[in-house]
């Protein structure tokens, strides 16, 4: 199964796409997890990524393309399958990934669309917190880690900050719809209520794969 995860930024994408990679044993190809990673390790690719993320811009298409096109001809892709999440951003990138596939002989399955009211975001985002050693996600409300954490050992974004969530927000709403489009147009997309708990939006989202594997 090959599936995309769509959404703007604090809708779920990674929450869910942590649940369905663990259910489903796809590989997890979330662009702003390389790049971060990338960032971290102070690669050329990291310091080139943070110039746009920190002010909450995207990636040049070029260079996005180019680590998905990599990342998609490994061996582990045809196996497993694949969950792509924050990928593609641009109606650019989506045609980038459509030729990409075409060329691997691989078929997209579907497009999981988490929709959301902006309204909502910002509060997900300035409450996220992520486990400095597993990466893990949570929220200090919505999510809290189990029992008495210690904040110490969690981190924030660098781009959750207020003013780069404004920019992100503006980007992404701007860039979304046509490629919401272009994927209605194959018949692709799954709409999912993002505004409810973790587990009734998985459980959501599990529907919806069962009837695209029917
Ligand atoms: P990326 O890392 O993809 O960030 P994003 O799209 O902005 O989305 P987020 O990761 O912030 O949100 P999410 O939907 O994953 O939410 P999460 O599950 O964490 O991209 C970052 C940057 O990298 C971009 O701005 C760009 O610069 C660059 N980039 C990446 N891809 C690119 C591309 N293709 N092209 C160019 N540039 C690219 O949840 C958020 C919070 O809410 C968490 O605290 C969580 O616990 C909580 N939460 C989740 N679900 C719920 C729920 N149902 N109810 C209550 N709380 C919830
Ligand atoms: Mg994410």
């Amino acid at each position: 199964m090959n599936l995309l995860i769509m959404g703007l930024p604090g809708a779920g994408k990674g929450t869910q796409a942590a649940k369905l990679v663990e259910n489903y044993g796809l590989a997890h190809i979330s662009t702003g997890d390389m790049f971060r990673a990338a960032i971290a390790n102070e690669t050329e690719l990291g310091l080139l990524a943070k110039s746009y993320m920190d002010g909450g811009n995207l990636v040049p298409d070029e260079v996005t393309n180019g680590i998905v096109k990599e990342r998609l001809a490994q061996d582990d892709i045809k196996e497993k399958g694949f969950l792509l999440d924050g990928y593609p951003r641009t109606l650019e990138q989506a045609h980038a990934l459509d030729q990409n596939l075409a060329d691997l002989g691989i078929n997209l399955d579907g497009v999981i669309n988490i929709e959301i009211d902006p309204s909502k975001l910002l509060e997900r985002l300035s409450g996220r917190i992520i486990h400095k050693q597993t990466g893990e996600t949570f929220h200090k409300v919505f999510n809290p880690p189990a029992g008495d954490y210690n904040e110490d050992d969690y981190y924030q974004r660098e781009d959750d900050k207020p003013e780069s969530v404004a920019r992100r927000l503006e980007v992404n709403i701007a860039q979304g719809q046509p490629i919401l489009d272009h994927y209605r147009a194959k018949n692709l997309v799954q709409d999912i209520e993002g505004d409810q708990d973790i587990e009734l939006v998985f459980e959501d989202l599990k529907k919806a794969i069962e009837s695209l594997k029917s």
